[in-house]
């Protein structure tokens, strides 16, 4: 291989082949060893073998060339050949036969040499699949013989030349999928025997020619969508009578359908979706009988869905979501026999759907969201519907008796309707279910454990807003999919099962405003996905945030902290403890971060309310910090950090606890975490939970009792606690390496939040809840930002 390295060798060959092959096979021979010489990876390439071809004779034994008798080069097919290099240097002067030419799918780079109008007799040019930058050449306009032209998916920019409108042979015109910009050239509408043209996918601009419409002699196929063409759709398009297939989504298509796309009677492939089209539905559309495919989404289409749409029998895939659409749903939908997708979310249709709807039974998906249906559903639809979306609408009465028996059942939202009935009796077991949304609605009757709780697939139940009753099946247990859980807002009562605990995927719990009473089953803590434990309202309220700690021992061993809450006796003074327990109980469960949220869960009696939280042992903290600096390094920035956050959940008071102790505020102001103003005041507040928090933070970080900066930090304003940042250093564990930048931010917003919860004043200082906020802002932004 060493003599491809050596453009002597590569001399001496061509040398060689001109003294015993005739000229011009000598001369492509030669100019295609030349080109060869040029690409990187020779080696490696499918055409190593071409000089050893080229000693032989000429250079119709080269890998991928084709000559014709008279000994001519006609063809040269190097697809897929690990080609690496440039066209620079194709000999293209020396290939004047050459009607064939296939390079796709190689390593080609630079630009088309304009050299490329020189293959008079090009028939076919492929070029696809490459890395071709630049413009395409305007001498390309120059091969009238070319049929098929291949050059997508590479990188060309620029305008698509004029002269492409010379290419008077064509049939196929293949660019999409680079990043061509500017206008569709009119000159295009010269090309009568173009039958598919695909320019999709890349950033062309402007209007759409009428021109095109000229080509109604052989146009089939017409691809331009994915770009940004604006203006309406010509009329002219009407006389594209051999088109079958019409994509032009995706663009900044205005004005109205034409009329006129009533003529095109070959059509089974339409798609006009995400443009700004407005107007109504031309009614002429309806004599399109042999479309399969109709999407006119995501527009601004307005009045009534066209009653004849019952003639395209052809239908399989009707998409009309996301338009303005008013009126009822003709009846003749009934015919569309063919129906697999019926797609009509979003719009202002009204009325009820009509029976003949049920006639669709090869319909698999039916979504009719989000519009104003009022009345019942047809009491026999079912078909073979897989997903069903009739959610946010106005549907009363029972759902249809035939949804007992719909097996076929995956994804089912029927939520934020009117609907009535009996949720165990008039639903059945759907082995395929994985989406099951009733909230708000009317149903009632219990959940029971062998209906829908008996779907294997199932991840969503939603079941909040109604009025079920009875308790909690324990066999809800038994699905390991189950992903979101949300019984909230209905009337169930008894204990929450032990069983929930098997729900191993289970990222979100929604039980609130019920009457569930008994404990919180701690085996909830097995579940570490949950990200959301949602049981307020239940579930006497408490004295405010605030109140006496325990340090609780489970008879399992497992010790947590109880947080018990005062009752007062002055009903004046219920209702602001009540709003503040509840927000406390909500900044907990709300907050989507399990290095945050700590709280088991809470229980409440008429007389007093206890929040059970994670229990940290202050002294196994403190201890660690104080070690030498083995045990403090393990201690990495990192931990450090959620050591702070995860502290926020217990409103800086449950950690303090020593072992023995049952009582945070003796504790705390033995320690010199305790606010100033308690000194005089005895009376432990929120905002003193704030200051300790303040001051645990700052040890946490520095690996000791951050002692007299205390008081240097304690009177900041924002602007003193923000320059305090500055001499952040200061404050770190020294025993620690630098933090890494991405810590460092981190630990800059700790020491701010904690400077301004070290206020003197306690009114200044930000409220727990705030303050949880500015943490779980910060720990977002490391998150997003360190992804690795
Ligand atoms: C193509 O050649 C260039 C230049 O030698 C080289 O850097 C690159 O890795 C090659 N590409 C492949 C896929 O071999
Ligand atoms: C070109 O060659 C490839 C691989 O050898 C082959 O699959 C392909 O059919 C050829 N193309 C034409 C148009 O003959
Ligand atoms: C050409 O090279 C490619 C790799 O670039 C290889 O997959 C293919 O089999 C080769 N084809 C021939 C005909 O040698
Ligand atoms: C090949 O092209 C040359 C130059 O255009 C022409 O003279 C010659 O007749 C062609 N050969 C064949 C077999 O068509
Ligand atoms: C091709 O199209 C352009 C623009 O539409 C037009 O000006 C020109 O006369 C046409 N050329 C031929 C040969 O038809
Ligand atoms: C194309 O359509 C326009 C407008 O509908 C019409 O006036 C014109 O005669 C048609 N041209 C051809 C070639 O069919
Ligand atoms: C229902 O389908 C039958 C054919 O199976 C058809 O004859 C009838 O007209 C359709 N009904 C409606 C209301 O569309
Ligand atoms: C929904 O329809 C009802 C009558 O059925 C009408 O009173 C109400 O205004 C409509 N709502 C919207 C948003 O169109
Ligand atoms: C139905 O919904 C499921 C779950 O979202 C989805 O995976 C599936 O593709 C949908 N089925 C159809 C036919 O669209
Ligand atoms: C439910 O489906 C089964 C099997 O397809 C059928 O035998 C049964 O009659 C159906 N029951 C109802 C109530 O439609
Ligand atoms: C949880 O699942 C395990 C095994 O899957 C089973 O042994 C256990 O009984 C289940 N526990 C409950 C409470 O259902
Ligand atoms: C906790 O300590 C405070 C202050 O020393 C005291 O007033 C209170 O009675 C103690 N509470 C308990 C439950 O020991």
């Amino acid at each position: 291989m060493a003599e491809w390295q050596s453009s002597a060798a590569v001399s001496l060959l061509l040398l060689l082949l001109s003294a015993f092959i005739p000229p011009a096979a000598s001369e492509a021979a030669g100019g295609l060893l030349r080109w060869a010489s040029t690409l990187h990876n020779l080696p490696q390439s499918n055409i190593s073998t071409w000089p050893r071809a080229a000693a032989n004779g000429s250079p119709c034994n080269f890998v991928g060339v084709s000559c014709s008798a008279a000994g001519d080069v006609v063809r040269l097919n190097l697809t897929n050949s690990g080609l690496n290099g440039t066209l620079q240097a194709f000999p293209f002067s020396s290939l004047p036969n050459l009607t064939h030419l296939e390079l796709s799918v190689n390593l080609l780079t630079g630009s088309i040499p304009p050299e490329i109008g020189l293959l008079a007799n090009l028939v076919d040019l492929d070029f696809s699949l490459n890395q071709l930058s630049g413009r395409i050449p305007p001498e390309i306009g120059r091969l009238a013989n070319l049929q098929v032209l291949h050059i997508v998916e590479n990188r060309l920019t620029g305008a698509i030349p004029d002269e492409i409108g010379r290419l008077e042979s064509i049939t196929e015109l293949a660019l999409y999928e680079n990043r061509l910009t500017g206008p569709i050239p009119s000159s295009i509408g010269n090309l009568t025997k173009l039958a598919r043209l695909y320019l999709y996918s890349n950033e062309l601009s402007g209007p759409i020619p009428p021109e095109i419409g000229h080509l109604s002699t052989a146009l089939t196929e017409l691809f331009i969508d994915t770009n940004q063409l604006s203006g309406p759709i010509p009329a002219s398009f009407g006389n594209l009578t051999k088109l079958t297939t019409f994509f032009i989504f995706d663009n900044n298509l205005s004005g109205a359908i034409p009329d006129e796309i009533g003529n095109l009677e070959s059509l089974q492939y339409l798609s006009l979706h995400t443009n700004n089209l407005s107007g109504s539905i031309p009614p002429s559309l309806t004599r399109l009988n042999s479309l399969i495919l109709l999407h006119l989404y995501s527009n601004r289409l307005s009045g009534p869905i066209p009653p004849g749409i019952g003639n395209l029998d052809s239908l399989a895939d009707l998409e009309l979501s996301d338009n303005r659409l008013t009126g009822t749903v003709p009846a003749s939908i009934g015919n569309l026999q063919n129906l697999e997708i019926l797609f009509l979310r979003v719009n202002n249709l009204s009325g009820s759907i009509p029976d003949s709807i049920t006639n669709l039974t090869k319909l698999t998906v039916l979504q009719l969201d989000t519009n104003n249906f009022t009345g019942d559903l047809p009491d026999t639809l079912c078909g073979g519907i897989q997903n069903l979306t009739v959610h946010s609408n106005n549907f009363s009465g029972s759902v249809p008796t035939s949804f007992k028996n719909c097996t076929t059942f995956i994804r089912v939202r029927l939520e934020d309707n009117q609907f009535t009935g009996n949720i165990s009796e008039d639903f059945g077991i759907y082995p395929n279910l994985q989406y099951l949304d009733l909230s708000r609605n009317n149903f009632h009757g219990e959940v029971s454990p062998s209906k829908w709780v008996s779907c294997p697939n199932l991840a969503t139940l939603r079941i909040s807003g109604n009025r079920v009753t009875g308790e909690i099946p324990g066999p809800i247990g038994n699905h390991p999919k189950l992903q979101a859980l949300d019984l909230s807002s209905n009337q169930l009562v008894g204990q929450i099962p032990l069983e929930l605990a098997n729900l191993t995927s289970l990222v979100k719990l929604q039980l609130s405003g019920n009457q569930l009473s008994g404990p919180i089953p701690l085996e909830i803590r097995s579940l570490t996905k949950l990200d959301s434990l949602q049981l307020a309202s239940n579930r006497c309220i408490g004295r405010g945030g605030y109140g006496t700690v325990y340090r609780a021992t489970l008879p399992s061993g497992i010790i947590v902290a109880v947080k018990k809450l005062n009752c007062s006796d002055d009903s004046s003074e219920d209702d602001e403890s009540h709003k503040e327990f509840l927000r406390e109980v909500e900044a907990l469960t709300e907050i989507r971060h399990r290095n945050i949220v700590k709280l088991y869960g809470f229980c409440s009696q008429s007389n007093h309310s206890f929040l059970v939280y994670e229990y940290l042992d202050r002294g196994s903290l403190a201890s660690v910090l104080s070690q030498d600096n083995s045990g403090a390094r393990e201690l990495d920035w990192g931990k450090r950090l959620n050591i702070v956050r995860a502290k926020v959940a217990d409103f800086g008071t449950a950690k303090l606890l020593s072992s023995d102790s049952s009582n945070w505020t003796t504790q705390a102001g033995t320690r010199g975490y305790i606010a100033p103003e308690l000194a005089y005041t005895m009376r432990v507040t929120e905002k003193c939970d704030v200051y300790s928090f303040g001051v645990v933070a700052l040890e946490v970080i520095r690996g000791s009792h951050p002692g007299e900066l205390v008081l240097s930090l304690a009177s900041s304003t924002e602007e003193e606690a923000a320059a305090a940042v500055v001499s952040l250093d200061d404050l770190l564990d020294r025993r620690l390496a630098r933090p890494v930048p991405g810590f460092r931010q981190e630990l800059e917003n700790v020491v701010r939040i904690a400077a301004l919860c070290l206020n003197v004043d306690p009114q200044f200082r930000p409220e727990m809840r705030l303050v949880c906020e500015m943490l779980s802002k910060g720990h977002k932004r490391k998150v997003t930002r360190g992804r690795q």
